[in-house]
């Protein structure tokens, strides 16, 4: 995760399901630097009384680039400025990509899965550092891309790019092309209208008792005044392993730019269907193309239960 506003509910998401057993979670450079990723992180676990989740801090650089920022859209805390108190948690000791080796070395063979919600550079820094890992693990799921699959399925951050590929494209190449089995939630599902908080969910949120949904209004607030709306990117990512049968996927060989003048970060899904597989650019991955809108009444109502 990298400790925005869509990272911090899907981390909740992910925390307050009885679905999925969290081992841990690594915080990477991406909207925010590394650091407040981290104290974001165990902002939540703390909220959530969850402090048997360790969080790590991972790297604080993309591979080959100098870092870019969302704080525009995030908040300079990446929770949109809403003013929190330091957690009083502490990171694990242990270096990120050691401490999810470990965690996948001591799970049932192939049992685990990445979920990943910020750029892929812990990730592609644990498959090269440590090649073993690729085959210990099930599955990734990535948010990151937009793969003109859909007619919303075009950049955010370029006019081709999405931000999470865009920020470090030779990461995301390496997870491309690595061999475990990857599921793409990328833009041409979360940017539809029918998926994305409104201002009636986000008044509908404000008005639940407890503490999670106030902290999740909170961060929410400063962005549905400017924008009215709110894309559901990270915990679409998370949701796919909760509720699949919400999800439709399709199967595309896709290929990161990593060089392009104009197309930098871009995903490149192969969509001819004329030819021999062999001829396919690209690794295959699995790209979300449609979310139930049920998603978006089963994500609001997992962060408001009592
Ligand atoms: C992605 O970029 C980040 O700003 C969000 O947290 C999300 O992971 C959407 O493009
Ligand atoms: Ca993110």
């Amino acid at each position: 995760m990298d400790g925005g506003i869509d990272d911090a509910l899907a981390l909740i998401l992910a925390l307050r399901s009885p679905e999925l057993e969290v081992a841990g979670i690594t915080a990477v450079s991406g909207n925010v630097p590394v650091e407040q990723a981290t104290v974001n992180g165990l902002r939540i676990v703390e909220l959530l009384d969850r402090s048997d989740v360790w969080v790590a801090r991972g790297l604080g650089n993309p591979l080959f680039r100098d870092p870019i920022r969302a704080t525009a859209f995030h908040g300079s805390d990446g929770l949109g400025d809403s003013n929190l108190p330091l957690p009083k948690l502490s990171p694990s000791r242990k270096p990120a990509l050691n401490a999810i080796l470990e965690t996948l070395a001591s799970s049932k063979r192939k049992s685990t899965t990445i979920i990943c919600t910020g750029p892929l550079t812990n990730i592609a820094a644990l498959l090269t550092e440590f090649p073993d890992a690729e085959g210990m693990v099930e599955e990734i799921v990535i948010m990151g891309g937009a793969y003109f699959v859909t007619e919303y399925g075009f950049g955010n951050e370029t006019p081709v790019a999405e931000f999470n590929v865009y920020s470090d494209p030779e990461a995301a190449k390496i997870v491309f092309e690595a061999g475990v089995p990857i599921k793409a939630v990328g833009l041409d599902a979360t940017m539809n209208p029918r998926v994305q908080l409104t201002k009636s969910d986000y008044s509908w949120l404000r008005n639940r008792k407890g503490w999670v949904s106030a902290f999740a209004s909170s961060i929410l607030k400063n962005n549905i005044k400017t924008y009215g709306r709110f894309a559901l990117h990270d915990p679409m990512a998370v949701a796919v392993k909760i509720r699949p049968s919400f999800f439709q996927f399709a199967n595309y060989h896709a290929q990161v730019e990593t060089k392009g003048e104009y197309t930098l970060g871009m995903t490149v899904a192969d969509r001819r269907d004329w030819l021999p597989d062999d001829k396919l650019a690209g690794r295959p991955v699995m790209v979300c193309t449609s979310a139930d809108p049920k998603f978006k009444q089963f994500f609001l109502r997992r962060l408001t239960a009592a």
